[in-house]
C-alpha cells in the first residue's frame, strides 16, 4: 500500500543522494580542542558535513545537540555524531585531538605512551571507513604521535599531518604585532621542528615587508640583543604552559589553526603551513621523525617540503629536536 507520510507526499525519489561527494570533515575527541576545531570549520563554512566521535557518549550526544541547534545560522553543514566509528564514513580529513591533555607543569613529551594506547584504538578504525582520508592529528605530544598515527594507519607519508608549528608560528606573529603594532598576518616569521620545548625560532627570516629584522639587528634572537627579541619565542615555547595556568587548557587559538589547515588542504590552492611531516632526509636529519617546517598542502596532504636557507644554529637546534623525538619513540610500546 501506498505510504502517505507528509515526507512521501511532498518529495518524489529520483535518486538515492550520494554519500561520498562534498568535504566531509571528521573530529574524534570532543573535548575543549575538538570542539574548538569543529566551531571553527563550521562557522567558516569550510564542511559540507562534521563527524563527531568520542568516547563519552552523555557528552558527546550533549555537544551534537548544541551544535545541530545552531545549524540555522550557519550554511547547512550536516552535524553527526557517534560513539561508533561507522559515522566517519568518507571523511576527506580525520582530525584527531583524543586524549589526556597536558595537567599544570607537565610536559607534552610525559603524555606520549597514554595517547598512543589510545591512538591504537583510533587509527584504524578511522581508515577502515575513510581509507584515503587525510589524518590531522592534534593531540599531544603532536610531533611522536603523528609518527605513531603514519605508522598505525599504513597512509603514505603525504597523507598524516600533525598541526605542529602552525600554532607556534602564529603565536609568534601575534607577539611579533604587539612589538611593533602592525597586523599579525603582516609579521612574517617561522616557529619550525617540534611542537614544544624545543621548537626553533627562524630568526633568519623574520621579516615586515621583505625587511629581514636581522638585516636592521644582526644580534636578533641571541643573548647579545639589546632588544631581547629572543623573549618573544621564550614565551611562544612558554604560552601554553601560561594557558593552561591560567584557563585550565587551550582551545580557540589550536581552533583556528586547525580550521586553517582543513581550509588550505581543501582548496587545494597551494598554501604554505608549518606542520608536523616526515623530516627524514630534510636538512640532514637521518632519523624518522616526525617535525614541523613550512609544507605545500593540498588535497593529496604534503605535496612539497619549503628547503628553508637555514644559517647553522637553526639547523643543529632542527637536529636537537630529532633526536629528542627520536629518542621518545624509541622508547614507545606501539
Ligand atoms: N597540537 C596542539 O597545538 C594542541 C593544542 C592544545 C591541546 N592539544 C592536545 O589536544 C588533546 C586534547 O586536549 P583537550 O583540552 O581537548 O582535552 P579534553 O580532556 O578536554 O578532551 C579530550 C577528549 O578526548 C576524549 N577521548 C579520550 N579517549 C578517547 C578515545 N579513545 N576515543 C575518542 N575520544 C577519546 C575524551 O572523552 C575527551 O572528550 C590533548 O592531547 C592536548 O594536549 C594539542
Amino acid at each position: 500500500m501506498a505510504s502517505h507520510t507528509v515526507k512521501d507526499m511532498l518529495l518524489d525519489p529520483v535518486a538515492k543522494p550520494d554519500p561520498t561527494s562534498g568535504n566531509k570533515i571528521t573530529v574524534v575527541g570532543v573535548g575543549q580542542v575538538g570542539m574548538a576545531c569543529a566551531f571553527s570549520i563550521l562557522t567558516q563554512h569550510i564542511a559540507t558535513e562534521i563527524a563527531l566521535v568520542d568516547v563519552v557518549a552523555d557528552k558527546l550526544k550533549g555537544e551534537l545537540m548544541d551544535l545541530q541547534h545552531g545549524s540555522t545560522f550557519l550554511r547547512n553543514a550536516k552535524i553527526t555524531a557517534s560513539t561508533d566509528y561507522a559515522v566517519t564514513a568518507h571523511s576527506k580529513i580525520c582530525v584527531v585531538t583524543a586524549g589526556a591533555r597536558q595537567k599544570e607543569g607537565e610536559s607534552r613529551l610525559d603524555l606520549v605512551q597514554r595517547n598512543t594506547d589510545i591512538f591504537k584504538g583510533i587509527i584504524p578504525q578511522l581508515i577502515s571507513y575513510s581509507p584515503d582520508c587525510i589524518l590531522l592529528i592534534v593531540s599531544n605530544p603532536v610531533d611522536i604521535l603523528t609518527y605513531v598515527a603514519w605508522k598505525l594507519s599504513g597512509l603514505p607519508k603525504n597523507r598524516v599531518i600533525g598541526s605542529g608549528t602552525n600554532l607556534d608560528s602564529s603565536r609568534f606573529r601575534f607577539l611579533m604585532s604587539q612589538r611593533l603594532n602592525v597586523a599579525p598576518t603582516s609579521c612574517h616569521g617561522w616557529i619550525i621542528g617540534e611542537h614544544g620545548d624545543s621548537s626553533v625560532p627562524v630568526w633568519s627570516g623574520v621579516n615586515i615587508a621583505g625587511v629581514g629584522l636581522r638585516e636592521l639587528n644582526p644580534d636578533i634572537g641571541t643573548d647579545k640583543d639589546k632588544e631581547s627579541w629572543g623573549e618573544l619565542h621564550k614565551q611562544v615555547v612558554h604560552s601554553a604552559y601560561e594557558v593552561i595556568k591560567l584557563k585550565g587548557y587551550t582551545s580557540w587559538a589550536i581552533g583556528l589553526s586547525v580550521a586553517t589547515l582543513v581550509q588550505g588542504i581543501l582548496s587545494n590552492a597551494g598554501v604554505i603551513h608549518a606542520v608536523s611531516t616526515l623530516v627524514k632526509g630534510q636538512h640532514g636529519i637521518e632519523d624518522e621523525v616526525f617535525l614541523s617546517l613550512p609544507c605545500v598542502l593540498g588535497t593529496n596532504g604534503v605535496s612539497h617540503i619549503v628547503k628553508q636557507l637555514l644559517t647553522d644554529g637553526e639547523r643543529s637546534m632542527l637536529h636537537r629536536s630529532a633526536k629528542v623525538m627520536q629518542e621518545v619513540q624509541s622508547q614507545l610500546k606501539m
